[in-house]
């Protein structure tokens, strides 16, 4: 027998509330897609296999998602229950379980979802369906249970009477069927309801009228199974899995000094004894090595900043920073930069796509772009790498205990050899060979009296 584990998931809604003219599911939360949280939460849990109902604006969503999945499209959104309609060919001839969840609940973890997985197969319920109990339910689904904790029905707020308004169990949309149980009642439903829509939720009234069993699986975990519908929910999202991510972090010893104003992704490693102050941003692939300090204000995405590194108000971009290198105040290090060990990047630095080796200084208001620097140099003030001829960009090199002085424009393509110096305000076209010193400047002339003659007639 096939027991595999399926996912289904609802992703073709507009999410007209979120009045946006992109996808809800693809809002971000945390810096990824609410969609792809849920994803990582399923797969986590051990489903094997994904197929994802898209519609609006599906080929936004499925750019963020990219392959791998098995995609559906509900052309028409007429409501969950006709989205997951779309599946049955997905479905057929399956026999496992398949999890529906809702694209938009991003906050959902895996063990809510194994829990509920274990209880759906090992009560031998035909369908598990998550619930909460929430002090305001406005706005969910109630669930109508009997006293052995069987769900007979779910109703939709705007279709409850007033008494059942009242209950404050609710439906979390995240459900756990038997295959052939579930496509044998999918085909009985209908739209008579206040939004005439096709609603997944009367699949579990109809599994009752044929005699299947539906387990109300509860869960005090209430903000895990928060739906986000508006932007003041997709807020208190983003607050509480950030609060999430940031406690982890904490837990695994790293000194936040405030959580408020702290700003780490998901999928960011964290070393032991790192400090993070305040105001930073800390996004992507990023692994922070150990003992590192982030002073304020700094955002670093799909980076590595190796151990004891010191970084203060700067920005790094797809870049390695090496061991207890020092970055800023105010520099920005973007794609392709390779920094070595004991480097200091000075305040209004700018890297782009070079590697700077170890033990070299470029300590202020200087431009390094498509060079290789080698180690123990010194970059002075304000030197520029002129890597650009207006059509094409050029490389420049630089080898071991280079002194560039002050000022210095490198016209790429240029080589400039170990051990050799440049003199201050020199524009370097030529390569200098090792050990040397260019200098390529006008020579200083002086005029004595000069200013004193000047008004003399
Ligand atoms: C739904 C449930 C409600 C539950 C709540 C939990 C139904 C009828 N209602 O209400 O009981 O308490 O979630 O958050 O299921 N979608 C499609 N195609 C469609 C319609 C929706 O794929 O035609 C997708 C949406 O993209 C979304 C998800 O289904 O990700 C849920 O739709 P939404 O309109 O947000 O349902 P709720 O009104 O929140
Ligand atoms: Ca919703």
């Amino acid at each position: 027998m096939d027991d595999k584990l399926y996912a289904l998931i609802l992703a073709a809604g507009e999410g007209k509330r979120m009045k946006s003219k992109i996808p809800k599911v693809i809002h971000k939360v945390c810096g990824m897609p609410m969609i792809s949280h849920v994803i990582d939460s399923a797969r986590e849990s051990k489903v094997e296999e994904f197929a994802v109902v898209i519609g609006h604006g599906a080929d936004m969503v499925k750019n963020q998602l990219g392959d791998g999945y098995n995609y559906i499209y509900q052309k028409e959104q007429l409501g969950t229950g006709h989205a997951v309609m779309q599946a049955v060919p997905f479905l057929e001839h399956k026999q496992g379980y398949v999890v529906v969840l809702y694209g938009d609940t991003p906050l959902i973890t895996s063990d809510i979802i194994s829990h509920l997985i274990e209880f759906t197969v090992n009560k031998g319920y035909n369908a598990g369906v998550l619930t909460a109990e929430l002090d305001n339910p406005a706005g969910y689904g109630r669930i109508i249970s009997d006293e052995n904790n069987y769900v007979k029905a779910i109703v939709e707020d705007r279709d409850a009477d007033y008494k059942q308004k009242l209950i404050k169990q609710i439906n979390t949309g995240i459900y756990c069927f038997k295959i052939p149980d579930l496509l044998k009642c999918l085909n009985k439903l209908n739209n008579d309801n206040a939004q005439r829509e096709y609603y997944l939720t009367d699949v579990i009234g109809i599994m009752n009228e044929a005699g299947l069993k539906v387990g109300a699986c509860k869960t005090r975990r209430i903000h895990e199974v928060e739906g986000v519908n508006d932007r003041v929910q997709l807020a208190s999202a983003e607050r509480f899995m950030r609060y999430r991510i940031l406690e982890q972090n904490m837990l695994n010893g790293v000194t936040i000094i405030d959580p408020d104003n702290t700003y780490i992704g998901k999928y960011c490693e964290i070393g032991q004894d790192a400090i993070i102050y305040p105001g930073n941003v800390i996004e992507g692939q990023t692994s922070i090595g150990e003992g590192c300090i982030l002073f304020p204000n700094n955002r670093i995405e799909d980076s590595i900043i190796e151990p004891f590194a010191k970084l203060q108000c700067s920005v790094i971009l797809e870049s390695k920073i090496g061991e207890n290198s020092t970055v800023g105040p105010y520099a920005y290090v973007r794609p392709g930069s390779n920094i070595g060990t004991n480097v200091r990047i000075g305040d209004f630095v700018e890297i782009k796509n070079s590697s700077i080796e170890d033990y070299t200084k470029v300590s202020h208001l200087t431009y390094v772009g498509d060079a290789d620097v080698g180690k123990n140099g010194n970059i002075g003030c304000g030197v520029v790498f002129v890597n650009y001829d207006g059509r094409k960009k050029h490389r420049t090199t630089v080898g071991d205990n280079a002194f560039i002085g002050c000022n210095v424009n490198l016209v790429a393509p240029v080589t400039v050899g170990d051990n050799s110096y440049i003199a201050a305000g020199s524009t370097i076209t030529e390569d200098v060979s090792e050990y040397s010193l260019a200098i390529a400047r006008a020579r200083q002339t002086i005029k004595p009296n000069w200013a004193k003659n000047k008004y003399k007639k």
